[in-house]
C-alpha cells in the first residue's frame, strides 16, 4: 500500500484526474487502519449505513449534501468536512459533479450492506479502472 499510481507522494488533483466514473472511490493512501480515498460523485448514491464505522467526507470541489432520516440534510460546500456517525442511515447527493476525499476503515463497504449496481468492491477501489 498504496498501490494506486502514487507510490510515494501524490498530487490530489492528479489523483482526481485519474478517476473517470462517478461513485467509484479509489484508494490513494492507507493510514493505520484507514483508507484515504478520492471519488467523483454526481446524482445520488443510495441509502445505507455502516454499522460499526464512522465515515469522513471532505469536499474538495463542488457541493455535496448528506441526507439523513427525518429530513435532516447536511450541506457541504467545497472545503467542508463532515463525519457520518456509525450506524446512521445516510444518502450522499450531489446535483453537479463533486470531488470528495473519504477516510474510512479498510473494511468499510461504501454502500454498506446494500448491494447495488453502483457498489464497488474494495478490490476495485484498490486496483480497478474507472
Ligand atoms: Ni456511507
Amino acid at each position: 500500500m498504496p498501490t494506486y499510481p502514487f507510490a510515494e507522494s501524490f498530487n490530489l488533483e492528479a489523483a482526481f484526474n485519474e478517476v473517470r466514473d462517478y461513485w467509484s472511490p479509489k484508494v490513494v493512501a492507507q493510514v493505520n487502519d484507514q483508507y484515504v480515498k478520492v471519488a467523483k460523485v454526481r446524482g445520488q448514491l443510495l441509502w445505507h449505513d455502516h454499522a460499526h464505522e464512522d465515515e469522513l467526507f471532505f469536499v474538495v470541489r463542488g457541493r455535496l449534501k448528506i441526507e439523513y432520516e427525518g429530513g435532516r440534510i447536511v450541506d457541504l460546500p467545497a472545503g467542508s468536512m463532515h463525519v457520518v456517525p456509525r450506524g446512521t442511515l445516510h444518502n450522499p447527493v450531489a446535483e453537479d459533479e463533486c470531488w470528495i476525499v473519504l477516510i474510512e476503515p479498510v473494511q468499510t463497504k461504501h454502500t454498506g450492506d446494500v448491494d447495488s449496481p453502483l457498489t464497488k468492491t474494495i478490490e476495485a477501489q484498490l486496483h480497478g479502472a474507472g
